[in-house]
């Protein structure tokens, strides 16, 4: 009897556990599992791989065929990567294929499912983007490159000395794939052919000069995200540290037609602190609110990971939002991201949990998260893991 119980307290403990994967530029893809006790939730490394190139950047899983998509940004080396590692409940990543691309991929997005499966690439240093066919045994081949280059620099000479395509997003309607172009402050636009999945160019969105387009995310008052939906665009800007909300409609003639909306800052209208980046923005999966992260604010002093210790760390911030029906973002709270650097972060399916890739703290942070009211409330789990930390997903 006392061994049937050990056995099933094991099987509760094992059917609670949450894989993550998280890429470090110290060159790994580690697992780690999250996991719900009596006295919280616990976060352990349970594996960890090198089948990514020297500098994982960006990290994208197929549920359907559990092969995790991993981006080389190729920092030290002159070409970037794309490569697939096959995932298993017990953490352990095998690599599949490794593919050179142009160099700096720091963000990929799949599209065009079906037979013709496909990931499009954002590369940030190569000024560029690629395409590449996928299989659901995670195999990878070559669709095109294309590339881009500007006559000047932008207003941000430092930073906009050339292109810089910084994130691959796919429309709701999964029939466009837009490239934030934080060099040329821009947002490319494509359609695609469904027979081959080669890109069409359309009309760009144009950002504000010096505005520095990083990330973006697509929102609708409309839970359906139908064809016809009211549909909004949210854009952050690293440079000016500020969203700018967008009313999206479909062209007839194909195209996306863009009309602004709302400008403010990543603050929610506070100073912005000197030497702030506004990095991510994602949606929750109610749909009811928009969390983005600032990096080298150091708005908060928190608790020291070290328990023993007793100096406070700063540490950067978590915007949250509330997107109205006419496509305005009302500010709801700045929260502590846990360190320095929450370069990307990743919720999970419930929204109750979210997790954050410290860059410059070298650790992920998860944090509970008010599905009610939206909030982000105390420190659920934290893990140091070596490197500058540049992604987290769930697999769940
Ligand atoms: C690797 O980088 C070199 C130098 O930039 C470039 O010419 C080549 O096309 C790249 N290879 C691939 C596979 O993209
Ligand atoms: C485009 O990609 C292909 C395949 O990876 C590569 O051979 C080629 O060199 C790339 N072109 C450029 C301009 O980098
Ligand atoms: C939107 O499209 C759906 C079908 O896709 C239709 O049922 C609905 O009436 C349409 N709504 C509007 C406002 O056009
Ligand atoms: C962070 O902000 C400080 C100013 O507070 C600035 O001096 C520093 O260069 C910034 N660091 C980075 C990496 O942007
Ligand atoms: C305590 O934490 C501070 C801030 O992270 C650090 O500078 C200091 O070295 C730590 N002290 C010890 C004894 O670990
Ligand atoms: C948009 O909606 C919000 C929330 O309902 C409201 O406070 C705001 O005034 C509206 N803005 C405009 C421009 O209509
Ligand atoms: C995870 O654990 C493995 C083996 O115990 C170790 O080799 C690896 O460095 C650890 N990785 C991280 C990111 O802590």
């Amino acid at each position: 009897m006392a061994v049937l119980e050990v056995l099933l307290a094991a099987l509760a403990v094992t059917g609670a556990a949450t894989n993550l994967y998280v890429s470090s530029y110290a060159g790994s893809v580690t697992t780690l599992s999250l996991t719900k006790g009596n006295s919280g939730y616990d976060l352990t490394n349970t594996s960890s791989s090198q089948g990514c190139g020297s500098s994982p950047s960006w990290l994208e899983l197929d549920k359907a065929t559990g092969i995790l998509y991993c981006i080389d940004e190729g920092l030290s080396t002159p070409n970037g990567s794309i490569n697939t590692l096959k995932t298993s409940t017990n953490g352990v990543l095998t690599p599949v294929e490794h593919h050179d691309t142009i160099t700096g991929p720091v963000s990929g997005i799949f599209y065009n499912s079906g037979k013709e499966s496909a990931i499009a690439l954002a590369h940030y240093s190569g000024s560029a983007i690629s395409a590449w066919h996928t299989t659901a045994e995670g195999k990878v081949s070559y669709i095109e490159n294309i590339t881009f280059s500007m006559n000047r620099p932008g207003p941000v000479a430092a930073r906009q000395e050339a292109p810089h395509e910084h994130e691959a997003i796919l429309d709701p309607t999964g029939r466009y794939l837009l490239f934030p172009d934080l060099g040329a402050d821009l947002v490319r636009v494509y359609s695609f052919d469904a027979s081959t999945s080669s890109l069409v160019e359309r009309e760009p969105l144009k950002a504000d000069p010096g505005s520095g387009p990083r990330h973006a995310v697509f929102w609708s008052p409309d839970k359906s995200y139908a064809r016809n939906s009211t549909l909004y665009f949210f854009l952050i800007h690293e440079l000016s540290n500020t969203i700018t909300s967008y009313r999206v409609r479909y062209e007839e003639a194909g195209g996306l037609a863009f009309e602004k909306v709302q400008t403010i800052n990543t603050f929610g209208g506070k100073t912005v602190p000197t030497g702030a980046a506004a990095a991510e923005i994602i949606k929750t999966p109610d749909n009811g609110f928009i969390i983005s992260s600032n990096r080298n604010d150091t708005s908060f002093l928190i608790d020291n990971p070290d328990p023993k210790n007793s100096t406070k760390i700063a540490s950067d911030s978590l915007s949250v939002w509330q997107p109205a029906a006419n496509g305005t973002l009302s500010f709801i709270q700045l929260a502590p991201a846990g360190g320095s650097y929450p370069r990307q972060f990743s919720i999970n399916k419930v929204g109750d949990l979210v997790s954050v890739g410290l860059q410059m703290g070298s650790a992920v942070v998860v944090w509970n998260r008010d599905l009610k009211t939206g909030k982000l409330g105390d420190l659920a789990a934290r893990i140091g893991v070596p490197g500058q930390i540049t992604c987290v997903v769930w697999d769940e």
